[in-house]
């Protein structure tokens, strides 16, 4: 350090004992303390290192946040490393083993576990809720027979927007709570309803004498009988799988939930930005993807050759991997289980001994083993969709319907968040600078 070095404090005490971080700009010899809050530094802070008056000051460059805490969340906690997820404090493991999907939403949105009569409440509020309008069949009518279900998802959810004009006082806590109850309630009908119309069949009302569970299947599977009758197992095994895809911290949609949620748009449009988040393959497309590859791998003798190809990076092993986990993912062990269960009525899926066989090559092989790629949640739950007889455009609709509860406790906790802004990213700009209008005859 040379002797005109100077240390300038950006912000907070850094002798008061609290942890700072002491960072030397190179380019002028200064020296700056910044203060360390909860493992992170401030990029702000990095804007008063400056090389000149007029120089606008350091930015952080991160694309996609793969280090970049984008807000202060209490919502689910997860260690990749370890293969932990936890929703309020509470391990996946437990609330997949001993608690119910509408259970497991009020604990996201309201941070407790409800008592028995917040509970009967909660589930009554959902359940009185489960229509939609009547005009959202004609806007359904409207898709072209072979529309993806999700896309009719998207449309539809952002379309309730204009159903509910009010929601957009977003200010209002009892506003926002009855658009939180009608958006959990709803999604269920909507994607039944998107999959009635892919199949040609009527849409099905909901049944209020139902489970949150009980009622999606029969809107999705009801025919001609008076009512429609659950399986208890396949219920069960659909509340499991709603549970493990409630939420999951600041993923892709949900990052697209809070994104276009600070502009105080109204949460149905927010919530219709994660469902277009989520369609994308990377993300709650991937059980769709997984199935596919399944199918193209057709038998186990193709293993080998589809791994090399996987390794020569032609392509990727689909439901391997994860931003965040770098162990096993915890809801890929629950989902295994869940999947034995749904086989033991529907009949066991003969591309799950594909999935076995790929998996137990996949962990042992040093492709895999040494970027650490462990099967995710999207590995084996395409396997108990198709067993449900869902066609594989159904499968992020699957993953939208209890990832809205997800949403929504984000969305509820950005919009309550007084550190929250408009969000709005910087960049660095690579393009051409001031240059003159050149007429169109002479260029
Ligand atoms: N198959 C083969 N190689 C892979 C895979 C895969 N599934 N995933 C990552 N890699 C390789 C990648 O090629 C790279 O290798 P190298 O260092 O030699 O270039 C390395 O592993 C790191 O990959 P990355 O792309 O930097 O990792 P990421 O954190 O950006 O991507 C991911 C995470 C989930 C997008 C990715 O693992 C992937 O594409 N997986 C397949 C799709 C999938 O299953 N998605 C569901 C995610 S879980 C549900 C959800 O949250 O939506």
């Amino acid at each position: 350090m040379s002797s005109e070095t100077t240390t300038q404090r950006v912000s907070g005490d850094g002798t008061s004992g609290a942890p700072t971080l002491t960072v030397t700009d190179n380019r002028t010899g200064k020296t700056y303390e910044i203060p360390i809050t909860d493992g992170t530094v401030r990029a702000m802070d990095f804007r008063q290192i400056k090389v000149d008056e007029n120089d606008f000051g350091l930015m952080t460059y991160d694309p996609a946040f793969t280090n970049t805490a984008s807000c202060r969340s209490a919502i689910t906690f997860i260690d990749g490393d370890a293969g932990i997820l936890e929703y309020r404090g509470y391990p996946i493991e437990q609330l997949a083993e001993q608690s119910t999907y509408l259970e497991v939403a009020y604990l996201l949105i309201h941070g407790e576990l409800p008592t028995q009569a917040q509970l009967d409440q909660w589930t009554h509020d959902i359940t009185v809720h489960t229509f939609v309008h009547e005009n959202i069949k004609s806007f359904m009518q409207g898709f072209r027979h072979d529309a993806h279900p999700m896309g009719m998802l998207c449309g539809s959810v952002g379309a309730l927007s204009t159903f509910y004009p009010d929601a957009n006082d977003i200010k209002d806590p009892e506003n926002r709570a009855i658009q939180t109850i009608r958006l959990i309630a709803k999604m269920p009908t909507l994607a039944a309803f998107a999959y009635r119309h892919a199949m040609g069949q009527p849409y099905v009302y909901p049944d209020n004498d139902l489970s949150y569970p009980g009622n999606f299947l029969s809107m999705m599977y009801k025919m001609t009988e008076l009512k429609y009758e659950p399986d208890p197992r396949l219920e069960r095994a659909l509340d499991i799988l709603f549970i493990l895809h409630a939420d999951h911290e600041q993923n892709c949609s949900t990052n697209a939930v809070r994104a276009v949620g600070s502009s105080q748009v109204d949460p149905y449009s927010a919530v219709a930005a994660g469902v277009a988040a989520l369609y994308g393959p990377l993300h709650g497309g991937a059980n769709e993807a997984v199935l596919r590859m399944l199918q193209r791998i057709a038998t186990k003798d193709n293993i080998p050759d589809f791994i090399e190809g996987v390794k020569a990076g032609k392509e990727r092993l689909m439901g391997f991997g994860h931003r965040v986990y770098k162990n096993y993912d915890p809801r890929a062990k629950i989902i295994k289980k869940a999947t034995e269960d749904v086989f033991e009525v529907t009949g066991v899926n003969p591309l799950l001994e594909i999935a076995v066989e790929l998996e137990k090559i996949a962990l042992e092989d040093d492709y895999f083993v040494s970027r650490r790629l462990y099967p995710n949640v999207d590995f084996y739950s395409g396997l108990i969709y198709e067993a449900l007889g869902l066609p594989v455009t159904m499968f992020p609709v699957m993953f939208a319907i209890p990832r809205t509860s997800g949403w929504i406790a984000q969305w509820l906790e950005m919009v309550q968040d007084p550190e929250q802004k408009i969000a709005r990213p910087r960049q660095i700009y690579t393009g051409e600078r001031r240059r003159d209008y050149v007429p169109i005859n002479q260029r």
